[in-house]
């Protein structure tokens, strides 16, 4: 279970434990979600939580994934040849193993662990680890290590090791190695599947006290050279390269005299032939390690980024919110920003690589990229814009591949895949196993091209907060026009005037098509047509935003002409939005006709439902048959609108939104939703606390806590859920306090309930960083010292021009 702290009032002792996630003992069944949650990482790459010393064994998991190293692979499922792109689980550089006198190498499998205790320091971004262990002659020892993966030197990563003799002397040996013969087998229902990516090329010692050892993934042929020095301090030892297949290392061999301790350094580099300024990784790796400086040096460098990058992403809080303390709910909050940041940080901004769903944490959805960066880029974009930027390039560097799957299925423009790996193409799988049932499904979830409005949203929500002009003429607005011009494209008049989108899916997965019909997909999925309607009235604003040269060039290029700008408009205000006769939005077009399932039933039954899908298979159904949601579908239009906006839009579209239908439909999705996906209760938490709902908190909760309670049932293990976990921070900046950034203003509008007491974050708009405190109604805004121009600070109808050194204070209106 997740650590819990007695609710107390926030002290310094408490703020500190706000800092630090604690796991206590050896737990077998727990080790896998232990090991997600407390992997390290800096952006570049991230290595899970396993204890040096293990192997993936079924309780642990030693897993190392760089940014943006994909490999494919075939394989025949259900008579179909399938190929498969995944992240490539990389040579394991933490294997440290020590054997006392002639013993086997210690597995805490084989020992009684006397105690063990792993301490996440969040703020510093090392991993602490207390074990002692005794061997069946009652000989007693214990382990003390402490490991990062640098975040100043993104290519370097270090492991200290100090073992002790407790209550015996003698001989120590200590082995410290590359492991290249790992596989891709962290996820048990891709075991059936191929899992070999890399192949190892060389291994060989380096340097008196390095070791190197290089590989090349089998299809996309991208090196990865991982090279690790090794020092012994604290007593004499004998040293020796040993090589086995696929691994190599240094075994140290010492006596220990009774209560004696070695001290073992390992610090590592990790290259590959996709990183910048590199000639040969295997060059570059010992190179780097030549130069590095030891343990502690690098581990201060490390600790000084880290410090850096929290004055950036600040957070304080002095309650907590709903039933979670102060320090619990400060403490998963930092937790969240603190994997965000293992994920995507400024190395990622010399690298091609987007937002992977599951972190570098695991192999969970094999490192894809879905729409999930909707949720991850506004928490970035208000602290690092330029971080921001780089994993928009992820997408528009991709735009030509979207331009070709656009061609190949008939229609214009670009088609962004649901599933994106390494170049862009679609990635999804096309099979699935339902591991309840044992079956392979047919799977059409590439049927969500609502990820391509994903992508233009937040290409113009980037525009909006940071007025990056050079980025939209460059980039953005190229693909923003490409993709309304797909959507544009899909868009049909039918006989009643409007335009129709049919054969797509939106963003509820348990919805892939009509019962009786015959081809797959929806008709008219509500969040798909409104935001239609959107993008094709931004192509226009992103037009107008360029410079009139661009504009033309743009316009010449791409042959968009003023007939096709003309009927984008008129797509934008015909499109088609299907209601329920009481007024609520449907989620697709005969979505009423579908059955009403008995959840108190299925409840009863199964007790977890998230995944009714699966529980329906197994039983010969179809969720398709159900008024039955994963998750948020016709309620992400108010996530990602305001009830004006949306209102506004609809509109536009010749639609009412009466003010009554916005919490009748809340409800009535609220009542069909199974929340299978962590990204269910963040949308359901903003969407309810606009309404200023009592039951927000009970889904804020579950958004905090996902990971950390692995609340998806065992999901944890595999990988983090990037999108719920910056969705969590930015629930509070966002949602709670109510920042936005529009009209070349940075807005304050705070629901911030009063029983939450003070908040305190740290934005930056416009170059210009700011610290925000919101506390019940008022808000106070500080403008850090320094050069540059003032910016523009809104609060209801009072706008100010904060210089760098103002602060401002302002008083929403009445709740
Ligand atoms: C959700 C998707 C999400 C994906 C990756 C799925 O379970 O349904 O909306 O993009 O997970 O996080």
């Amino acid at each position: 279970m997740c650590p819990r702290i007695t609710p107390v009032a926030v002290g310094e002792q408490e703020q500190d434990d706000a800092w630090v996630l604690a796991f206590d003992g050896w737990d077998p069944a727990d080790e896998g979600r232990r090991e997600a949650l407390c992997t390290l990482g800096n952006g570049r790459f991230a290595s899970r939580g396993a204890h040096p010393e293990s192997r993936a064994d079924g309780v642990h998991y030693p897993g190392t994934y760089a940014a943006g190293i994909y490999n494919r692979l075939r394989d025949e499922l259900a008579g179909e040849v399938v190929e498969t792109e995944s992240i490539v689980n990389l040579p394991n550089w933490l294997d440290l193993r020590f054997a006392v006198g002639d013993g086997d190498w210690v597995a805490l499998s084989a020992v009684e662990v006397g105690h063990q205790r792993v301490e996440l320091d969040l703020r510093r971004g090392v991993l602490s680890r207390w074990l002692t262990v005794l061997d069946d002659a009652g000989r007693r020892t214990s382990v003390h290590q402490r490991r990062f993966v640098d975040m100043a030197r993104g290519d370097l990563a270090g492991l200290h090791t100090v073992v002790t003799a407790e209550n015996w002397a003698g001989r120590l040996r200590v082995s410290s190695g590359i492991d290249g013969a790992v596989t891709n087998a962290g996820v048990a229902r891709y075991r059936s599947m191929g899992s070999r990516h890399l192949r190892v090329t060389e291994a060989r010692q380096a340097a008196g006290d390095t070791v190197l050892l290089v590989a090349r993934t089998t299809q996309s042929e991208a090196e990865v050279a991982v090279a690790a020095r090794t020092r012994v301090a604290g007593t004499p030892v004998t040293a020796r390269v040993w090589t086995e297949p696929g691994r190599i290392g240094h075994e140290f061999v010492c006596e220990l005299a009774e209560g004696g301790s070695v001290a073992v350094e390992k610090v590592v580099a990790l290259v590959t032939s996709r990183d910048v300024a590199v000639s040969r990784p295997a060059t570059a790796a010992v190179q780097l390690l030549a130069g590095a400086p030891d343990f502690e040096v690098l581990r201060a460098g490390h600790e000084t980024a880290w410090a850096a990058l929290w004055r950036r992403f600040r957070l304080d809080l002095t309650d907590g919110v709903g039933t979670l303390p102060a320090p619990e709910t400060l403490r998963v909050l930092r937790m969240s920003a603190f994997h965000v940041l293992q994920t995507v940080s400024l190395h990622n901004v010399d690298l091609d690589a987007g937002v992977p769903a599951r972190g570098l944490h695991g192999e969970a959805y094999r490192g894809h990229v879905f729409w999930d960066e909707l949720f991850v880029l506004p928490m970035l974009t208000l602290r690092l814009p330029g971080l921001a930027r780089s994993l928009l390039r992820y997408r528009t560097r991709r735009l030509d591949a979207a331009r070709r799957s656009a061609r190949e299925a008939g229609h214009t423009g670009a088609m962004f895949p649901w599933q994106s790996g390494s170049d862009g193409r679609e990635e999804s799988q096309r099979v699935h196993l339902n591991p309840r049932s044992g079956h392979w499904i047919v799977d059409i979830s590439c049927l969500q091209r609502h990820v391509g409005l994903a992508v233009a949203w937040d290409i113009w929500q980037y525009h909006q907060a940071t007025a990056d002009r050079e980025f939209l003429a460059d980039h953005g607005a190229e693909t923003l026009l490409e993709i309304a011009r797909f959507f544009a494209g899909l868009a049909t008049r039918g006989a009643d005037g409007r335009h129709h989108i049919r054969g797509v899916m939106g963003p509820d997965e348990f919805s892939s098509r009509l019962p009786g019909r015959v081809g797959p997909g929806l008709d008219d999925n509500a969040y798909t047509n409104v935001l239609t309607a959107w993008v094709l009235q931004r192509a226009g604003d992103a037009l107008d935003a360029v410079p009139s040269t661009r504009r033309a060039e743009l316009q010449e290029q791409l042959g968009l002409g003023a007939a096709e700008l003309a009927r984008w408009g008129e797509v934008s205000r015909t499109m088609y939005v299907p209601f329920h006769p009481d007024g609520v939005i449907s989620q697709f077009e005969g979505y009423s006709d579908l059955l009403e399932l008995d959840w108190d039933d299925y409840r009863s039954r199964y007790g977890d439902i998230g995944r009714l899908d699966r529980i329906l298979e197994a039983e010969g159904r179809s969720v398709d048959d159900y008024k039955v949601s994963k998750q948020a579908d016709v309620l992400m239009l108010f996530y990602l609108m305001s009830a004006d906006e949306l209102r506004a839009l609809l509109e536009r579209l010749g639609y009412a939104l009466p003010p009554e239908a916005i919490p009748r439909t809340i409800d009535y999705y609220l009542a069909r939703t199974a929340h299978g996906s962590t990204l269910s209760a963040l949308v359901h938490a903003w969407v309810l606390a606009r309404a200023n709902r009592e039951n927000a908190l009970e889904h804020v909760e579950r958004t905090l806590l996902g990971d950390l309670a692995d609340l998806q049932g065992g999901t944890t293990a595999e990988g983090i859920h990037i999108g719920s976990m910056a969705g969590g921070v930015d629930l509070l900046q966002r949602c709670f306090a109510g920042v936005e950034t529009r009209e070349d203003t940075l807005w304050l509008n705070p629901h911030w309930p009063r029983k939450f007491g003070r908040l305190t974050v740290a934005v930056q708009y416009r170059g210009q960083p700011l610290t925000i405190e919101v506390a019940d109604r008022e808000v106070a805004v500080a403008a850090a010292p320094g050069p540059g121009p003032a910016v523009r600070v809104g609060c209801g109808a009072e706008i100010r021009d904060l210089h760098p050194g103002d602060s401002a204070l302002f008083r929403a209106g009445c709740p």
